[in-house]
């Protein structure tokens, strides 16, 4: 065809780096693929059983449910996490049942920002925030964490990498249409504290800004540090829209069911994308994620919780990861908070400053491809082999 194909609004969003490295990690045989976030365990027995009987029990869950929300999770949501935010939550008003965290973000992007909106994005983040701010016509303005230097030979951790106060307030302009929160977030593990929340809050309500709290991993959550949902401060949940995923809260990422919270004023233009788009969710994995929260308010708050169990599982494979890349001479910034930590190379790079790569491919890339290419077993025991191995080959 001699006509333009793609729609503007996909120029400069062609690349994701996400899809590279998963396409290089599954061309090669027997890759340590711990780049994308999700579990390489079984979810727990009631989840699987809970799907099961989605599937075998009432006939009509093969059929379509209400385009806004199975009513039995619409409803389990409101009533667990309106106890969570301090709030009378509406399932009919204030739930959205989505495709993933994925859809709820979409949804939102897509309800609320206009052209030539700014949308303030913390750095490092989720990859996809700054392209669908893009697809909406909205421009991303980044805001960095930074570390705080820390004592010679002391870990760093994600606590110690902290927004200036002077400079995010300098982020906030009349064009400042939302801002994009991730708490625990995405790379980093970093759990904003109250006080950093209370900025946040403070300077959306001074600026009239929405924010779009992305709390996937609120579950995910260590060393005693605590989540704080922002829309539970005070004048916050009539601007915030709060977005969970099943995937992430019950071990289950393939069943793809998220949600939205917020108050009605903001959640009906959400609903107009939803009713326009997607309609409706798949009902089965929507039951699945109804009968499971019911199970966890049963057991809130004790030792038989999935909440509380999940948490201490993956901070020991947290600190399995921490041990095996510091033994390599890494320096890993300990994470208090979900699926990810990051980590310093830079005397890896002095050791082999010259990787493979395109010309102007920044390091941390090049080290990517290069970790994929010269990879061995895929878990958490043969990254251990992997980095004992390297780092025998590094030794001169
Ligand atoms: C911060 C964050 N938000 C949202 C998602 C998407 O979640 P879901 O799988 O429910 O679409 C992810 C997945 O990796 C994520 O890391």
């Amino acid at each position: 065809m001699a006509k333009r194909l793609q729609a503007q609004r996909l120029d400069g969003i062609d690349y994701s780096p996400r899809v590279e490295f998963v396409q290089l990690a599954s061309e090669e045989a027997d890759v340590v693929n711990l780049g994308q976030g999700f579990p390489d365990f079984s979810p727990p027995e009631f989840a699987v059983e809970a799907f099961q009987h989605a599937v075998s029990g009432d006939f009509m869950l093969n059929q379509y449910t209400k385009a806004f929300g199975y009513p039995p999770l619409t409803k389990i949501l409101a009533n667990f996490f309106g106890k969570l935010l301090g709030q009378e939550i509406d399932p009919l008003k204030n739930v959205l049942v989505t495709v993933g965290a994925y859809g709820a973000l979409f949804t939102a992007f897509q309800a609320l920002v206009d052209e030539g909106d700014e949308v303030i994005i913390i750095e490092p983040f989720f990859d996809c925030y700054e392209p669908m701010t893009l697809m909406a016509g909205g421009r991303p303005v980044f805001v960095s964490l930074k570390p705080s230097p820390t004592q010679k030979g002391e870990p760093d951790s994600s606590s110690n990498w902290q927004l200036d106060p002077t400079e995010l307030a300098s982020k906030f302009t009349s064009r400042t249409k939302a801002f994009i929160l991730n708490t625990p977030n995405n790379p980093l593990g970093k759990v904003f504290s109250k006080e950093e929340l209370e900025l946040v809050a403070s300077l959306c309500q001074q600026h009239d800004v929405v924010c779009i709290s992305d709390e996937v991993y609120q579950w995910m959550v260590f060393d005693g540090f605590q989540h704080i949902s922002i829309a539970s401060l005070p004048g916050m949940w009539e601007r915030t829209l709060t977005i969970g995923s099943a995937g992430k809260t019950f071990s289950v990422t393939g069943w793809k069911v998220g949600w939205v919270l917020g108050p009605d004023s903001l959640m009906k233009h959400l609903r107009t994308v939803h009713q326009n788009s997607i309609y409706h969710c798949a009902t089965q994995g929507q039951a699945a994620v109804a009968q499971s929260f019911e199970r966890e308010q049963l057991h809130f708050g004790r030792p038989s919780s999935y909440f509380v169990q999940l948490p201490q599982y993956i901070q020991r494979c947290r600190d399995h990861m921490i041990q095996s890349l510091q033994s390599m001479g890494f320096r890993p910034v300990i994470p208090q908070g979900s699926y990810f930590l990051i980590t310093d190379i830079s005397d890896f790079k002095n050791k082999m400053p010259d990787l493979p790569g395109a010309a102007g491919e920044p390091y941390d890339r090049r080290f990517v491809k290069w970790m994929i290419k010269n990879k061995d077993e895929s878990t958490l025991r043969a990254m251990d082999q992997k980095l004992q191995k390297w780092k025998a080959e590094l030794t001169p």
